[in-house]
């Protein structure tokens, strides 16, 4: 398959959909990542053959050989995006470009094969409007979209799988945090590093995830909501959340955000947000900013509001900042107004309620 035959998929319907009173029942309060719809993507990559037999076919469980490359040596990568409710009954989703785009990235960092990004839109796409009945209309949720890809070559030496399966599966979702959460408890990690220079930080890579649950179990431990990761070299700059990145906002208007340096994840809210921000006027610096500096700053009021922005979290105020040598709160511990306009300006955007003047949504009906 290449870019020009990018809509062939087979489409085989689900024989056995779930019951509509069902579906009605999930979707009143679907939580996050528990509740999946009736169909799923596949296309298949094998060397010398490239990409082929794309289908649409009923969600199923995959039969793989226990020798599978990606049980082994976790060549794995995947995204996360979402289909948005348009006031009109319609349905868009948010730069699924630049999902394309990463997730290629991720491939190549992975030594995967990588696959031609309007396939992966197009896939997406399709999946959206197979699955339409599955998109939530209450505020806040979307149908959630996981593409990824796994090495399926059948092999324990060390090497680049030569087959892959693509796979795109959705699920109903409401808020990624409880009840909401109007700001959340962070844990500094001072035992573990997420991410190390030339390592594998900027791919969205389960590896990552993996790598990441002990520092957040630990910060569950100490009753935080979310770990925060500091840089591996010096051990002080803040880097990201184990799923989201941060942005720091001071009380002369202006944020502040890590740069992209190799060992954070580009995000596309947060790539979404400075532009956003700075179409409201306020100055967006992509700089370091290190732990002590954010504490100083917190306790003087320098500091206003920290928020952490990702597509299953969207924007979630930053309340206070724990860790072995920290401890802080953050304004009043709540929601500030800069994370609350923020966040009020890109759901507007993606939900159709505003004009989109940087072409960002794309309508699928
Ligand atoms: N950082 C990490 C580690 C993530 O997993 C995510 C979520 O995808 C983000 C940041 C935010 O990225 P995006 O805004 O593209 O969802
Ligand atoms: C996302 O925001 O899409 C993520 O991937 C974060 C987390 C659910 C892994």
């Amino acid at each position: 398959m290449t870019e020009s035959d990018a809509k062939t998929f087979l489409f085989e319907k689900n024989p056995f959909p779930t019951a509509v009173s069902d579906r009605e029942a999930i979707l009143q309060n679907p939580g996050f990542g528990r509740v999946f719809t009736d169909h799923m993507v596949t296309v298949r990559y094998s060397e010398g053959r490239g990409w082929h037999d794309g289908r649409i076919e009923a969600r199923k469980a995959f039969e793989l050989d226990p020798a599978t490359v990606v049980f082994h040596y976790a060549q794995e990568i995947f995204e996360g995006m979402k289909a948005y409710r348009l006031p009109d009954g319609g349905a868009a989703l948010f730069r699924p470009d630049a999902n394309a785009r990463r997730f290629r990235n991720s491939a190549l960092r992975l030594a995967m094969a990588p696959l031609p990004e309007q396939l992966f839109v197009e896939s997406v796409r399709e999946l959206v409007r197979v699955d339409r009945d599955w998109i939530p209309t209450a505020d806040g949720s979307a149908l959630y979209l996981r593409p990824f890809m796994i090495a399926t070559e059948v092999l324990l030496g060390v090497k680049p799988s030569a087959d892959y399966i693509y796979c795109v599966i959705a699920s109903s979702v409401g808020s990624y945090f409880k009840g909401g959460a109007p700001a959340v408890t962070l844990w500094i990690s001072e035992n573990y590093t997420r991410a190390a220079p030339g390592g594998t930080g900027e791919a969205k890579c389960g590896g990552n995830y993996a790598a990441s649950l002990a520092a957040q179990a630990e910060a569950t431990r100490e009753g935080c909501e979310q770990v925060i990761f500091l840089d591996a070299v010096e051990r002080r700059f803040v880097e990201e959340l184990g799923g989201m990145n941060v942005f720091f906002v001071f009380n002369d208007g202006s944020l502040q955000t890590p740069p992209l340096t190799g060992t954070i994840l580009p995000g596309i809210t947060r790539d979404s947000l400075i532009t956003l921000a700075r179409d409201m006027g306020l100055a967006v610096r992509e700089e370091p900013y290190a732990i002590e500096q954010w504490e100083v700053d917190a306790q003087s009021g320098r500091l206003t509001e920290a928020f952490a922005c990702g597509t299953a979290a969207v924007v979630t105020p930053i309340g206070k900042v724990k860790g072995r040598k920290h401890g802080f709160t953050i304004g009043d511990g709540g929601a500030g107004p800069i994370a609350g306009k923020l966040k009020a300006a890109l759901l507007n955007i993606q939900n159709g309620r505003a004009p989109d003047p940087h072409g960002w949504v794309d309508r699928l009906f």
